[in-house]
């Protein structure tokens, strides 16, 4: 589906990349003491769920924290990193401003961070002191915000600039050659330039052909890379150790839920830590189950099972912890810009119902993200653009009887009956759901 209103923006995001590009590249020298472009990254898959830069969300405001902590409690980058790696260690400890900041965000927990390397938190904070002059436009249109992928966006788009450089010039410069050839002060030509300007005049159709060729190509690559910029269905990385979702949720019958446990309470679901995985691994430490994938054999999936244990620092023939870990560096599969507001909780909870008989599923997150119980890897199985989220809200009918929207929608659900009819049909359009407000900061 083609929309012209996110067509412009992409348009002019794409235009704006290329310098962006160079820019960004061009800042990485001013840093502090880290990297923050890596922090930028670092920042995103763990902190940006509650914390902007520029607002605050769950969390403060981020930007220019080093700062603000040192000139207003004269709290240095100790303190950050104490804070980051376990707040409430440090809450634990008697720290006043630790104490005094969880008071003032009404005790809201912060998740603890003990993965975080000393480097990779001064990288976030390097990000948060200095980051990319135009992130905002890096953001939107880097294809699900991965690394790996701005280096190629950027890339494609100055080859294309180039191209498309190239193609002007030649055309402008045929165009004058035609013109002087064809003059009549046509002594003013130089000799090469004649002859050129002869070959073309001989072979004027192939060569309109071939012109005509190249530009169109040109414009069908632009088209086809805009038009796939924010839509990564199909998206999947490879992923540190090889989890295979259809042996633990689909042949084992693990509930989503119980790996996925904050999707019913907040915002985000997560990926559950190494920790969570010991549970059943602790035990668990080969496989011996009938299923096996094409290409791959048990020896492979007991293989990747050690990883768990490299991680986590587990010793399993003492079965003892070493203490040595290293984190998983799960790859985010799913990934809105940061301008966007999706809730889990108002669709797993409020919504279960309502979405479980719109899309015919048994398991409501199969309605978004598909049957993930039936794949080996997991794959984005939507677009999850705006219009994907708006055609849900047109078509869906609200659950107006569970217990959390009898309470919430008490009074706007007699108006939106008289309004309506007693048998009207309510759907999530009419709760609210188109509004920009309510997806967008
Ligand atoms: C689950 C939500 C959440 C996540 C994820 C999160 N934070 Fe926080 N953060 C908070 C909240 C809430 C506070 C306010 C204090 C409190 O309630 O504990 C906070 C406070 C802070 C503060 C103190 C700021 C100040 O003004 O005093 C810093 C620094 C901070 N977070 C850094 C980070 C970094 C860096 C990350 C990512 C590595 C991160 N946070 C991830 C929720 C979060
Ligand atoms: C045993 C734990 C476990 C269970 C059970 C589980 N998951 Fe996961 N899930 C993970 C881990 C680990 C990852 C990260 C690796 C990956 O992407 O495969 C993940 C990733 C995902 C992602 C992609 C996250 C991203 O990066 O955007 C989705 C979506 C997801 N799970 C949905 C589900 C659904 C739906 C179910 C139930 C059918 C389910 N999961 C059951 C552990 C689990
Ligand atoms: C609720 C129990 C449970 C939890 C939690 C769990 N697993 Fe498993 N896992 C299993 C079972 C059961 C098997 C299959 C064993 C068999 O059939 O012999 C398995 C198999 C595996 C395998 C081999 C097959 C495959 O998927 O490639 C890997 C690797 C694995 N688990 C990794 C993980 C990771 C990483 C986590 C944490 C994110 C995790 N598991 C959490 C129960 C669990
Ligand atoms: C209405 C659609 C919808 C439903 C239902 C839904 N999800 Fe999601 N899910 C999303 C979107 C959108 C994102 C991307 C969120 C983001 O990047 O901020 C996402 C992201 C995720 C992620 C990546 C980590 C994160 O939280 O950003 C996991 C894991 C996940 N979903 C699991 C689940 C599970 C498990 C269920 C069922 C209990 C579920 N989802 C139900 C739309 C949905
Ligand atoms: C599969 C259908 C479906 C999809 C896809 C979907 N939603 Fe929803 N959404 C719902 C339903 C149903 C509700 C109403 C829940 C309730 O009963 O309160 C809802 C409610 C909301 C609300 C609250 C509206 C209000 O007025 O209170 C927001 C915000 C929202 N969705 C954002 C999003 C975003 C952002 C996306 C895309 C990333 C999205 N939704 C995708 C079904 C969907
Ligand atoms: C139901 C949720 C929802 C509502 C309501 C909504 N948006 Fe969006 N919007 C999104 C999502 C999700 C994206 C990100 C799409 C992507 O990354 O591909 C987005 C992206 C955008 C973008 C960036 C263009 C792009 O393609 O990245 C603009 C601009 C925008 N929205 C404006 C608006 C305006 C104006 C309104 C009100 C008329 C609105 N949105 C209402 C969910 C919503």
């Amino acid at each position: 589906m083609v929309n012209w209103e996110h067509f412009k923006w992409k348009y002019l995001a794409a235009l704006f990349l290329a310098v962006a590009f160079s820019w960004s590249n061009a800042q990485e020298g001013d840093a502090i003491s880290g990297d923050p472009s890596n922090g930028e990254s670092l920042f995103n898959t763990h902190c940006a769920a509650c914390h902007a830069l520029d607002k605050k969300l769950i969390g403060p405001a981020l930007g220019g924290v080093v700062e603000r902590l040192q000139d207003e409690q004269g709290l240095g980058r100790d303190w950050l990193h104490s804070w980051i790696k376990d707040n409430e260690a440090l809450r634990a400890s008697g720290d006043e401003y630790a104490v005094q900041v969880f008071e003032d965000y009404n005790q809201t927990l912060m998740t603890a961070f003990p993965q975080l390397s000393d480097q990779d938190i001064d990288d976030v904070l390097a990000y948060t002191s200095n980051p990319p002059v135009v992130e905002e436009v890096v953001e939107e249109t880097a294809v699900a915000s991965t690394d790996e992928s701005s280096l190629p966006v950027g890339a494609l788009i100055i080859g294309f600039s180039v191209l498309a450089a190239l193609l002007i010039w030649l055309l402008v410069k045929v165009n004058t050659l035609v013109k002087l050839s064809t003059a009549e002060g046509g002594e003013l030509a130089m000799e090469d330039s004649q002859s050129f300007a002869k070959v073309f005049e001989k072979n004027k159709k192939l060569a309109y052909a071939v012109l005509g060729l190249l530009g169109l190509l040109v414009f069908y690559g632009l088209w086809v890379f805009m038009i796939g910029i924010g839509v990564d269905k199909g998206y999947q990385p490879e992923q540190p150790i090889y989890f295979s979702h259809k042996i633990h949720a689909g042949e084992q019958g693990i509930d989503c839920q119980y790996c996925h446990s904050s999707a019913k309470y907040g915002k985000v679901s997560g990926i559950p830590s190494p920790n969570l995985c010991m549970n059943c691994h602790y035990q668990i430490q080969e496989y011996t189950g009938d299923y096996v994938e094409e290409g791959k054999s048990k020896q492979f999936y007991t293989e990747e099972m050690q990883k768990i244990y490299q991680s986590i620092g587990f010793d399993k023939d003492n079965l003892t912890y070493t203490g040595e870990e290293e984190p998983i560096e799960w790859a985010r599969i799913h990934n809105m810009p940061d301008f966007v507001y999706f809730n889990h909780a108002q669709h797993v909870v409020a919504g279960e119902e309502a979405i479980k008989n719109a899309k015919g599923v048994d398991q409501v997150c199969y309605a978004c993200h598909g049957r993930v119980d039936q794949m080996d890897e997991v794959q984005m199985a939507n677009d999850f653009t705006m219009g994907w989220c708006i055609e849900c809200h047109r078509e869906t009918e609200v659950d107006m009887n569970n217990e959390y929207n009898k309470e919430y929608y008490a009074q706007l659900h007699e108006k939106l009956k008289q309004q309506y009819g007693e048998e009207a049909t309510i759907t999530v359009d009419a709760i609210g759901g188109l509004e920009c407000g309510k997806c967008h900061y």
